[in-house]
């Protein structure tokens, strides 16, 4: 099979490394230094749809897999649906989903799917009078997509004051911002649930953690994500079949009820509070980091995975999972995510091996050599029998590799061992 990825972070390498199964012909667009080697990189950008389409055309691909938001919310799996070309993921409208919080907030409510309680604004007088009302803390949301900087948590009432104005008087998100999300700060550990689903069915991925703050202890500006591993335990097995009920049963009612068709990854992003599961956002793609430890624990052919649910069969297929744990770390350039240099030398050893995969996020290959090229630049992921021994791995990989200002957190999945250590 002729396969396209498309994007350029880890999660597109994890994805071409399980799609290159069963002797898959790759192309990616645009790719990185690591998709390189096991992909053609084509130069087209991950947003340029028209330049998309041309290519997928004359490469003649049987699958087109996207991996980032911005190309499937601005309507990428229309255009191919248009031009009969076989696509995984969600049409514009049910991108919305993650495009739109204001949307996926008020069907959540309407469908009784649990969520912090909100409202939803875009006059800045009617939105401060709302915070007036608050008692507590409240999170403050740009609807739109605002590449992870668009949730502002606001444990007072000046820092919401602060945060209305970000988004609605100063602009800072642009567009996204002028309607915004105001909710009660929920109390809880977060947890990634992606999903795959052809709209009738939905089928949940083993559960992962993210760590989106840069320091140790989750402390520090929050980032794309440090590091993430799987599966979590704070997900137990009570925990999975109450979210499938109360979570993605009542999502596909919701969407079947709205006459939108969705096909491809739903991802939950899910903090557990003591009364329960509440669904934070959805996201309508592939999690990362999350995808670079769930993918190698994926026993299943992917790309049959994928043609199944585009062809809504979904229902036949049964995921076979590996009993392992899998755990990675990114490394970071200096002064991520604040400004950091390009174009340092990566050295080290950069292979992988049976228990550890290293996907290259911020890359880039010139005259056989290889340079950081982002503020993410590799995902280092252990796979061993526990967890810890997943994170030995990867910290041990980790430490043979070099760079300028490489900056990694040394404790992430921590939260997972001491839980599995407590029970
Ligand atoms: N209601 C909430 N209560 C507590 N923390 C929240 C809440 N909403 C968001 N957060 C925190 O902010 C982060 C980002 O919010 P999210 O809704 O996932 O937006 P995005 O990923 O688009 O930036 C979450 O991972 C979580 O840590
Ligand atoms: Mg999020």
């Amino acid at each position: 099979m002729r396969i396209l990825v498309i994007g350029s972070g880890g999660r597109e390498h994890a994805l071409i490394w399980k799609l290159g199964e069963h002797k898959n012909q790759l192309f990616c667009a645009p790719g990185n230094g690591g998709i390189a080697e096991l992909a053609q990189c084509k130069k087209t950008g991950a947003e340029n749809i028209p330049a998309l389409l041309k290519l997928a055309e004359q490469l003649k691909v049987d699958l087109v897999v996207v991996g980032p938001e911005v190309p499937l919310v601005l309507g990428i799996v229309d255009e191919f649906q248009k031009n009969r070309i076989p696509i995984f993921g969600p049409r514009k409208e049910a991108a919305r989903l993650e495009g739109e919080k204001a949307f996926a907030k008020r069907l959540m409510k309407e469908y009784n799917i649990p969520t912090a309680e909100f409202e939803i604004f875009s006059d800045e007088k009617k939105a401060k009078k709302y915070v007036e009302t608050k008692a507590g803390r409240v999170v403050i949301k740009a609807s739109g997509l605002a590449a992870g900087k668009g949730a502002m948590v606001c444990p007072t009432k000046d820092e919401a004051f602060a945060a209305i104005e970000k988004a609605l008087v100063q602009k800072e998100f642009g567009k996204a911002g002028e309607t915004i999300v105001i909710e009660q700060f929920l109390e809880g550990e977060e947890a990634s649930i992606i999903a795959i689903t052809d709209g009738n069915t939905i089928v949940p991925l083993i559960p992962s953690q993210d760590h989106k703050p840069l320091l140790n202890d989750d402390e520090g500006p929050n980032t794309g994500g440090m590091g993430a591993y799987a599966p979590a335990p704070l997900i137990t097995k009570e925990l999975a079949k109450e979210i499938q009920t109360k979570i993605f049963n009542r999502l596909l009612v919701a969407l079947q009820k709205q006459s939108i068709e969705y096909c491809g990854v739903i991802y939950a992003g899910i903090i557990i509070t003591d009364s329960g599961p509440y669904v934070l956002e959805f996201n309508c793609r592939f999690g990362d980091p999350e995808t670079q430890p769930v993918l190698p624990l994926l026993k299943s052919d992917s790309a049959e995975v994928m043609l199944s649910t585009i062809a809504g069969k979904l229902a036949q297929i049964n995921l076979k999972w590996s009993t392992d744990y899998a755990l990675c770390v990114v490394a970071a350039s200096a002064g991520y995510p604040g400004k950091y240099e390009k174009g340092k030398e990566i050295t080290g050893n950069l292979r992988n091996r049976e228990d550890v995969l290293i996907f290259h996020a911020g890359t880039e290959k010139r005259e056989g050599k290889l340079y950081t090229a982002g503020g993410r630049v590799l995902g280092v992921t252990g796979i061993g029998s526990t967890l810890s021994q997943a994170k030995q791995k990867a910290y041990l990989a980790l430490e043979q590799i070099k760079f300028e200002g490489l900056y990694y957190r040394n404790d992430i999945g921590d939260k997972g061992i001491r839980r599995i250590e407590k029970n």
